[in-house]
């Protein structure tokens, strides 16, 4: 074993930084043995310096990070601060002055992640971050790593522990939405504002992460459509279960049938509750992947949470480590194929429709021909009359495969019927 230490600069020491200084301090005779010399924490940078941080020497605590990142004796920057600024100035800064970069900043990643590879790429360094999608579960290597051999046509993913939550506690106890985001308020799964997991914010950057990766092409994340979970109803779960489905925040980042373009979007979705991640309960992520060779894998753990995420920042920190020693990086960026990201328009699926309408004679009838006019074939029909008699139904339209542009102009088409007095819902159905 080498005597001299490679020297790790961390940046930010909340959560997730806490516990990776923590697990490097308890760990660090096993760290060494792994990596081959010893690791030391070199420099802190906080916001905060007064607070007082159980384990960590006052002596490494400054609140110039930039400084830090500039000594030129740095191996390693690990950056857990979050958001753009100033982590994309201090990660660029640290590639220029001869560090590699392990960090989990799926924002940072989903937004600038071309730049930030060529940047490590021009300097000969590695750029880890299997810290930004799903916290702790191994994904990021295993896609870009363990299946390289492999086409990757399909990821599937439950990306965000808030809303999976939120929509867990729905199902289970036939809470409304706000009754259930209060719960995961109260038990501090939810933030005070919870805008960037409830609106698909925080899982479109992942997919936008992991669609890259998959897919060996540039995903950004305005290329990823989002919708949130906001308007997801306890009426919603109802029919959910009457098809035998739950109601999920996906993920899903898919290779078209004929492999010349890519999707990527966020948005609820009924899933069978024979499908593997129908059974991701509470906080957990779990992604699911279907490739030509492995067929399908499915990914589980937790998310989120200071001890899970530093579980991947260190694994990063050992294989960025080992790669300095050898000499070597780590694989790269990939985005040889540059397929194009096709618009939600072309996404091909199928859909539940929950409408309100006239109870007469006709009515169905004049639904079915807005969808034959659309080329939107239609699965199941069912109608229940209401009990008050005021000369309404429900009817609710599962449909075959059909393209969201498709199904967009069938939708308009039925609201400016008369006979139609309001659609209740829409929900995509995926994952048959
Ligand atoms: N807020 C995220 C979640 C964790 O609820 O899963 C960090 O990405």
């Amino acid at each position: 074993m080498r005597t001299r230490p490679l020297k790790v600069a961390l940046l930010g020491c909340g959560v997730v930084g806490s516990e990776v200084a923590r697990i490097m301090t308890t760990h660090a005779d096993d760290l060494a043995a792994r990596i081959g010399a010893p690791v030391e924490l070199a420099g802190v940078a906080v916001r905060r310096p007064s607070k007082v941080r159980a384990g960590i020497d006052p002596d490494l605590v400054t609140t110039d990070a930039t400084a830090l990142v500039k000594r030129g004796d740095i191996d390693v920057v690990v950056e857990v601060i979050g958001g753009i600024e100033p982590a994309r100035s201090l990660i660029t800064t640290a590639f220029e002055h001869g560090a590699s970069v392990v960090s989990a900043n799926k924002a940072l990643l989903a937004q600038d992640g071309a730049a930030l590879h060529a940047l490590a790429e021009e300097h000969k360094r590695d750029l880890y971050y299997e810290a930004a999608v799903a916290g702790a579960i191994p994904l990021i290597r295993p896609l870009r790593e363990s299946l390289a051999g492999d086409k990757v046509n399909r990821v599937l993913g439950i990306v965000n522990g808030t809303t999976n939550f939120i929509l867990d506690k729905m199902d289970s106890t036939g809470a409304g939405y706000q009754e259930a985001l209060d719960e995961a308020t109260a038990l501090g799964y939810a933030e005070a504002d919870p805008t960037a997991d409830v609106e698909g914010f925080d899982a479109a950057a992942k997919a936008a992460i992991l669609a890259g990766i998959a897919f060996h092409t540039r995903v950004r994340l305005d290329d990823v459509y989002r919708e949130g979970m906001t308007e997801v109803t306890a009426a919603d779960f109802a029919s959910a279960k009457n098809m035998g489905c739950t109601i999920k925040l996906l993920a899903i980042c898919e290779r078209a049938a004929d492999g010349e373009s890519v999707t990527a979007r966020v948005h609820p979705a009924m899933i069978p509750l024979s499908h593997p991640l129908a059974s991701v309960r509470g906080a957990y992520n779990a992604v699911f992947v279907e490739s030509d060779a492995a067929g399908q894998l499915m990914f589980y753990g937790p998310g989120a949470g200071g001890a899970p995420t530093a579980s991947a920042v260190l694994g990063d920190l050992v294989a960025v480590c080992r790669n300095k020693i050898g000499g070597a990086t780590g694989p790269g960026d990939s985005a040889y194929t540059q397929l194009p990201v096709s618009p939600m328009g072309e996404v091909v699926t199928r859909y539940h429709i929950s409408l309100d309408v006239a109870d007469k004679p006709g009515v169905l009838a004049q639904v079915a021909t807005v969808f034959a006019e659309h080329g939107v074939s239609i699965d199941t029909v069912r109608q229940h009359g209401r009990q008050d008699g005021d000369g309404e139904a429900s009817l609710v339209v599962v449909t075959h495969r059909a393209s969201d542009a498709s199904l967009g102009g069938t939708v308009e088409a039925l609201r400016s019927l008369d006979t139609v007095r309001g659609v209740a819902s829409i929900m995509r159905v995926e994952g048959e």
